[in-house]
């Protein structure tokens, strides 16, 4: 087993963050990181530019749904871990293709496990017992909460309500299975909506700021008072860390922020923000909030219990909302031409459908 960890999905938002991450606070382990990603439409090599020549930085451009070439790569690289970021992730277009959620969160899941067990394996035995598979999953498979309701635990039980969050819980499931059945030494985490730089504009937050920037609509789904909990990227990549480096193997972690906020209060967050630092020629960006159709099915609320991980693991976050949000509209003030790139046609294509039906 060589100090090299097996990133998947490390060109997406969170994954970059956290590669980028890592050999910033981590530099002095030496670890090599293998970023295994497919470069799906939300997959950007420009994010991890400044590690292209890095000697512990590899990248494999690679479907982690192909069972052969994962068992190469876990051959070739002999990783002590694995952290499994990539999937499909956005709840809207879940709605209108989920068979691509089905294919890369649970068929894709499912055969790097399998991959992972036969490497595993085959591992001398003092090796078998460090070796981690680190499943990274999300809040949206506990399902909805009322507003009275206590915040999710580890214990709460799976009521995945959207393609997406289904197939996430399916993947948690095969991961649970797969270290009841099998004793493969694996961790999962569920953590909260993350916001900060490399988000892709399909989202909430990088949506409304370079909506706003463009002068476009701010597109509030129904009412606008759904809740969500915001964690900052750099946060949920400290709590993978430390769950990867201390947690208890088979065990599944809660990460979040404790920021619930509705999406009326985060959008008008940003355009007071915005207000502050990019004034509009004439006006305040509030104007540009329109209330459009709801998206079927929406949870109402979520929100994270997440004392296990601070009382066990000893993790907790550093931002809170208000500064990592300032961070965050600074780093798109700064890197208007990451977005402009990652707004192609394709990008294009979607907001034309996503928000055409919504009018
Ligand atoms: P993202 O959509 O920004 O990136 C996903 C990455 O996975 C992309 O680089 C993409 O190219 C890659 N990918 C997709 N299909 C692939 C395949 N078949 N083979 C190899 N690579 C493939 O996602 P994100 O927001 O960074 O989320 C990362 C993980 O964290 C996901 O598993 C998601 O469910 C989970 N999560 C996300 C949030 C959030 O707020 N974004 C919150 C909690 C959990
Ligand atoms: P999103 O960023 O898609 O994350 P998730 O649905 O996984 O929580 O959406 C966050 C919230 O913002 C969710 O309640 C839906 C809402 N939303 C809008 O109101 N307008 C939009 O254009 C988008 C993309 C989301």
């Amino acid at each position: 087993m060589q100090n090299t960890l097996l990133i998947t999905g490390g060109a997406g938002f969170i994954g970059s963050n956290f590669i980028l991450e890592w050999f910033n606070k981590e530099l002095e382990s030496a670890t090599t990181i293998v970023n295994v990603d497919a470069l799906t439409y939300a997959g950007n090599l420009m994010n991890l530019l400044e590690l292209a020549h890095h000697p512990l930085y590899r990248f494999e451009h690679a479907d982690i749904c192909e069972a052969e070439k994962m068992s190469a790569l876990f051959e070739q690289y002999q990783p002590r871990a694995v952290v499994h970021f990539a999937a499909e992730t956005h709840v809207d277009r879940s709605i209108v293709g989920p068979e691509a959620f089905l294919r890369t969160n649970v068929q894709g899941t499912f055969t790097l496990l399998q991959a992972a067990m036969k490497y595993w394996k085959a591992l001398p035995a003092a090796d078998r017992g460090l070796f981690r598979f680190l499943h990274v999953s999300t809040d949206e498979v506990y399902g909805s909460l009322g507003p009275e309701d206590p915040p999710f635990s580890e214990t709460t039980p799976f009521q995945p309500n959207s393609p997406y969050s289904a197939s996430k819980a399916a993947s948690d499931h095969f991961v649970r299975s797969y270290y009841h059945t099998y004793g493969l030494p694996t961790l999962t985490t569920n953590c909260s909506n993350n916001y900060g730089p490399y988000h892709f504009p399909e989202k909430l937050i990088p949506l409304m700021i370079a909506n706003a920037l463009d002068e476009k609509p701010l597109p509030i789904y129904g009412d606008g008072k759904n809740v969500r909990d915001w964690l900052y990227v750099k946060d949920h990549c400290s709590a993978i860390r430390r769950v990867l480096a201390e947690g208890i193997v088979g065990e599944t972690y809660n990460i979040g922020g404790c920021n619930e906020l509705t999406n009326l209060q985060v959008v008008h967050t940003l355009c007071n923000i915005l207000n502050t630092l990019a004034p509009r020629k004439r006006g305040s960006y509030e104007e540009l909030i329109t209330f459009v159709k709801d998206r079927p099915g929406h949870d109402r609320r979520y929100a994270i219990n997440a004392t296990k991980i601070e009382r066990e693991l000893g993790w907790k976050p550093a931002e809170t909302f208000e500064t990592g949000i300032r961070k965050t509209v600074q780093w798109y003030l700064d890197n208007r031409t990451w977005t402009d790139k990652v707004r192609n046609g394709s990008y294009r294509q979607w907001e034309a459908l996503n928000y055409g039906q919504r009018a």
